[in-house]
């Protein structure tokens, strides 16, 4: 079952205007929230994120985060899997095909979409995948989620087409900014470091849950740019996404990455963020006092 204005229904009775603004000019954002036994894992944080990105494109948000929690409740609660993804999207609505903002504005089409949350299978946390590296062609509001894929889409297909999993991107030759789809964590001497969220990468949630996680643990870390050079010269490199959680890149244009097998970071960090799942995003919230 899926959500399309304010109707839940299959998803081969969703329908959409040829008009919408989506569809022309890709003109919206989307949000990916991990759903774990049934919970919407950091709503709050993603309603955050989703309110930044309907900022960055000035659209005002259709709902508030009272009505969002209940269409997204609703959601889970019509969709059979314990574990899900939802996909949220929201576009500038349907008008006469015009780049300039609909005038008076137009109401904006919600769509949301629940799939079953496939976490990376054993066999690959334990060979981790490989990555190839590229220019990081995009504009300069990646930290926008924006359904305007088509540099994304270009450069994970550079990775497909080498038999890998992930594009790395780069800066003006320079830096590292995250991959195509998922956030890029760099392993040196022990120190996991992480690139810092500006306008040239998607604050991941994911990303904030690893760096939590690795205060915590008094995980030696460090958020700062980080040199193309550094990169190339990893003992260890981690890719983090909600889909992904957390996965070891153990090539990068066809050379090994440290030993060339997942690391000891990659293999702290992923048993401490299973734990974290197991104690902290299975738990019910406790009950406010007074209830229960
Ligand atoms: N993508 N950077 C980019 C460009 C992304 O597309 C994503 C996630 C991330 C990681 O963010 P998070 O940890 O909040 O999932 C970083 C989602 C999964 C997607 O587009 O399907």
């Amino acid at each position: 079952m899926i959500y399309l204005n304010g109707q839940y229904m299959p998803i081969e009775k969703a329908k959409i205007s040829v008009l919408d603004r989506g569809f022309i000019f890709g003109d919206g954002v989307y949000e990916v929230i991990p759903v774990y036994s049934r919970r919407a894992f950091r709503l709050e944080s993603h309603l955050q994120r989703l309110q930044h990105s309907l900022d960055g494109i000035r659209l005002p948000n259709p709902h508030s985060g009272a009505a969002w929690t209940a269409i997204i409740n609703e959601l889970i609660a019509r969709n059979a899997p314990q574990d899900q993804y939802l996909y949220l999207h929201i576009t500038r609505g349907v008008a006469k095909r015009d780049h300039a903002f609909p005038n008076p504005p137009v109401k904006p089409t919600v769509f949301m979409m629940s799939n079953p949350l496939l976490t990376p299978p054993a066999a690959l946390l334990a060979s981790g995948v490989g990555a190839v590296s590229a220019e990081d062609n995009r504009w300069l509001r990646c930290d926008i989620k924006a359904i305007a894929l088509l540099p994304n889409v270009l450069l994970r297909q550079m990775a497909i087409d080498a038999g890998c999993a992930e594009t790395i991107l780069i800066r003006e030759n320079e830096f590292m900014t995250e991959g195509a789809a998922s956030n890029i964590f760099v392993v040196k001497n022990g120190k996991l470091l992480a690139p810092p969220k500006d306008n040239l990468m998607l604050p991941g949630i994911t990303y904030d849950v690893v760096l939590e996680i690795a205060a915590a643990s008094h995980i030696p870390h460090e958020v700062r740019r980080i040199a193309a050079v550094e990169v190339f010269a990893a003992d260890e490199l981690l890719l983090t996404s909600s889909t992904k959680e957390v996965l070891a890149i153990t090539t990068l244009d066809g050379k090994p990455v440290g030993t060339g097998k997942p690391g000891p970071m990659f293999a702290r960090l992923h048993k401490l963020y299973q734990d974290f799942k197991r104690d902290v995003m299975r738990q019910p919230s406790p009950l406010p006092p007074g209830e229960g």
